[in-house]
């Protein structure tokens, strides 16, 4: 029987642009969903552009405001991959419109507007879902199926980074394309919203609520030519950002992130040590879990590296055979799959606005107990 059509209207063509675009062609190849995405339409400012991204990933027609896809009939999902200060005026207006709204992170530059944007969802009780792509990493999901079955017991630790090293030149200007994550009004801040909320939302996925945090915070290069005003304007982002945190569960955490840490491209790892076993995963090499576990028979017992490839490993039974790995893109596909499935169950998507906003409420505390020099609560 032909699947029904979920018509997808994506706004921005970039980084995220492609993965999304990428996640909604690929997933009716590989799972079975309810839904079958058609790329109806992409939004981006510059019509040249935004046809020459239509024509690569297949999308039917384009437009040139956000507001014209989002008042559109023929769209029931609105994608947005642009950058953070599009996020609370897209989201919202979509929600009104009665769209499913996909939002890609952080949900707002502050929990203030991330709280807006969850009443408006649910207000319009459409489906909603950020974009946390690094819970649908197999090894990460195995994570969470481990904790969740009580095999590490009583978790002491969480430990958790996130680094790299692209903005460490002084003649790097901030603001305009590739560069408005250093430009604090469009982006919110800098490695905290950026790198750490996707350290934050694992963390809480996998080991429950965060109550306080202490926070440090600096900028190392404190003006930049802005390519937007032509002028040397003051760095208001973060671009190193550490913080000590109490979990609900009693655990102790510590996260850091930083843009200045030379030799590191996106080096994502995290340490969980329980009473029982510890897991530790790294981005670079995101196909492995590795875990200890204690109560193995002494004389072997030691640091196993798990290949995440098998067919009881997550998701993996939708690719390709036992000992072939896949990578980051297949993150996307994954949650597009869990998405249309959710949406199809008559389910929320995890996760909704409501679990990002938890994020944003962290990163808002981190960023003000690095201003305080005081722990402040986290929720
Ligand atoms: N989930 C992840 O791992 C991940 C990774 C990277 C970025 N992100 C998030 O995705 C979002 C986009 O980041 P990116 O790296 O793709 O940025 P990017 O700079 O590569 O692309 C942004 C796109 O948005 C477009 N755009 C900007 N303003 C617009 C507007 N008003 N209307 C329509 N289009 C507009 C730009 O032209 C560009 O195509 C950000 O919120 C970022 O934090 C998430």
């Amino acid at each position: 029987m032909a699947k029904k059509p979920l018509n997808i209207g994506m706004v921005g063509y970039g980084f995220m642009g492609r993965t999304h675009s990428n996640a909604f062609s690929q997933v009716g190849h590989f799972f079975n969903v309810p839904f079958r995405p058609v790329l109806k339409a992409t939004c981006a400012r510059n019509a040249d552009r935004a046809k020459a991204f239509a024509e690569q990933w297949g999308y039917e027609s384009i437009e040139t405001d956000w507001r014209k896809l989002v008042e559109r009939k023929d769209i029931d999902v609105i994608d947005i991959a642009s950058p953070n200060d599009t996020h609370f005026e897209i989201a919202i207006a979509a929600a009104k419109a009665g769209k499913m709204v996909m939002c890609e992170k952080p949900l707002g530059r502050s929990a203030t507007e991330s709280r807006q944007m969850v009443e408006a969802v649910e207000k319009a009780k459409v489906p909603n879902m950020v974009w946390y792509n690094y819970r649908r990493v197999p090894a990460v999901t195995l994570a969470k199926q481990l904790i969740d079955e009580g095999k590490l017991g009583k978790i002491f630790h969480y430990r958790a980074k996130f680094l790299q090293d692209w903005t460490i030149s002084k003649d790097l200007p901030q603001g305009g394309q590739g560069l408005w994550r250093l430009d604090a009004s469009v982006a919110g801040s800098g490695v905290t919203g950026d790198l750490l909320a996707h350290c934050i939302d694992t963390a809480m996925w996998l080991n429950g609520g965060i109550t306080k945090v202490s926070g440090m915070t600096e900028t190392f290069i404190k003006e930049r030519h802005h390519n937007i005003t032509g002028k040397t304007e003051p760095v208001r982002i973060d671009d190193a950002s550490l913080f000590l945190a109490r979990f609900a569960n009693g655990s102790l955490a510590s996260f850091e992130a930083t843009r200045y840490a030379r030799g590191h491209k996106a080096l994502y790892t995290f340490e969980i040590n329980g009473e029982n076993a510890s897991i530790f995963w790294d981005l670079h090499d995101l196909h492995r879990l590795q875990y200890f576990d204690h109560r193995d028979e002494g004389r072997t017992r030691g640091w196993r590296s798990v290949h995440i490839t098998d067919g009881d490993h997550p998701y993996m039974d939708k690719w390709w055979v036992p000992g072939l790995q896949i990578g980051y893109e297949h993150t996307f596909i994954h949650q597009v799959a869990d998405f249309l499935g959710a949406v199809g169950g008559g389910k929320p998507a995890a996760p909704t606005f409501r679990e990002a906003l938890a994020t944003d409420l962290v990163t808002d505390a981190v960023l003000k107990s690095a201003k305080t020099g005081q722990w402040e609560s986290a929720n």
